[in-house]
């Protein structure tokens, strides 16, 4: 989709030979699955924990507490300036964004020197359990965790929106759920500042949803079958939906489609909460005029029992592009900009002030 190779502007790095790998003073090296990691001393004791298409990540034991937090090593950060972008994006994000339903960043580093030999960026965030693909796969859950575990996730998302930030990868993977059943979104990597390049469909500003692909689609098998899978469920678009797609090619791929019905989902998910389906109903909808918003849809009945409304945080300020990043154009300028990022979070009060959350007396809901 947007990431494959051929997407013009996109820079790729000569790295040449592989530069002489020295470990500086107060890091350390470890092997985990063949791949290196060189970390500070105090963390220790690493194990595999998750993989995705941009990084590695292990948990590892925090010397001075004994706690164990996640370690997510940027695969090959600078292999090109998408890569580089998105590194970039999840650092500033993550650095920006606080809120319970976010995960929490307290640490970056890098073993390199200095910003021109930049090459290996790490991040550290509080452990949070299992992600809801691995959860998925190994039990079933209950009504009433699914009624809490989506009331968090667009809690999050309302707080995330209100920073003006689109999170558009959010996917069972990208949740990470403990086993009081708190969840924390995470995998800022495709998120970024709403702008111009959101306006492909005016009205839309906070899904990477269906009609924002239409508009970014590179028409490759992948992005052809996965619109196809989703008008499978959802139908094709009526016609008045047809004018608010700005891309021609897109707006006559969809015209040509035949017309496939829209799906009951009564019949769909046959064991589900009727109160859950009818809200799956409100939010699986192709056009964003006619989609419940997140703030309605947390004030919808299924999510009552949980719903706290005068505990739904907002963020005080926009998190905005900067010009920095906008005039970013080679893989070097994007290693100014994640030295500086890393070099930032070093001296921020978040990093490694963070307390256990393991002390709440309340009876946690297990998963
Ligand atoms: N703090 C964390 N707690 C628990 N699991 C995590 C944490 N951070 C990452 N993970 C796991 O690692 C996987 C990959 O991390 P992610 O940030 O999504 O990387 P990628 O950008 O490569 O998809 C996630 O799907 C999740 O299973
Ligand atoms: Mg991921």
């Amino acid at each position: 989709m947007g990431d494959s190779a051929n997407v013009p502007g996109v820079f790729f790095a000569d790295f040449g030979p592989a530069p002489p790998e020295i470990t500086p003073e107060g890091y350390h090296e470890v092997e985990l699955n063949k791949t290196k990691w060189i970390l500070p001393q105090w963390y220790n004791n690493l194990r595999p924990l998750g993989e995705g298409a941009y990084g590695v990540v292990c948990t590892a034991e925090y010397e001075p507490t004994g706690d164990r937090v996640a370690i997510k090593k940027f695969f090959r950060p600078f292999q090109s300036t998408i890569h580089a972008k998105r590194t970039y994006r999840e650092l500033k994000l993550l650095r920006t964004l606080q809120h319970d339903n976010v995960l929490e960043m307290i640490d970056v580093f890098t073993p390199d020197p200095e910003a021109s030999s930049l090459n290996n960026v790490y991040f550290v965030s509080i452990l949070t359990g299992s992600d809801l693909q691995n959860i998925l796969k190994i039990q079933t859950l209950t009504d009433e965790q699914i009624q809490l575990l989506i009331y968090q996730v667009l809690r999050g998302l309302k707080y995330i929106h209100s920073a003006g930030i689109i999170h558009r990868d959010l996917k069972p993977s990208n949740i990470a759920v403990n086993e009081r059943c708190e969840v924390k979104i995470l995998d800022f990597g495709l998120a970024r500042a709403q702008d111009t390049e959101m306006t492909g469909y005016v009205a839309t500003r906070w899904y990477r949803a269906p009609e924002i692909m239409l508009n970014w689609m590179h028409y490759t098998q992948t992005d052809i079958d996965q619109l196809q899978r989703i008008m499978s469920v959802v139908g094709t678009p009526k016609e008045d939906f047809w004018s608010k797609i700005q891309s021609e090619e897109a707006r006559n791929y969809i015209k040509n489609r035949p017309p496939i019905a829209r799906q009951n989902f009564a019949a769909l998910f046959p064991t589900a909460n009727p109160v859950a389906v009818e809200l799956l109903e409100m939010m699986l909808v192709l056009d964003p005029d006619r989609r419940i918003s997140v703030s309605s849809a947390l004030r919808h009945d299924y999510l009552k029992e949980y719903s706290v409304p005068t505990d739904e945080p907002v963020a005080t300020e926009a998190v905005t592009t900067d010009r920095a990043e906008e005039q970013a154009t080679t893989i070097d300028d994007w290693r100014e900009l994640i030295w500086n990022e890393v070099r930032l979070f070093q001296t921020s009060a978040r990093r490694l002030s963070f307390v256990s959350c393991t002390d709440n007396d309340e009876e946690p809901m297990k998963i």
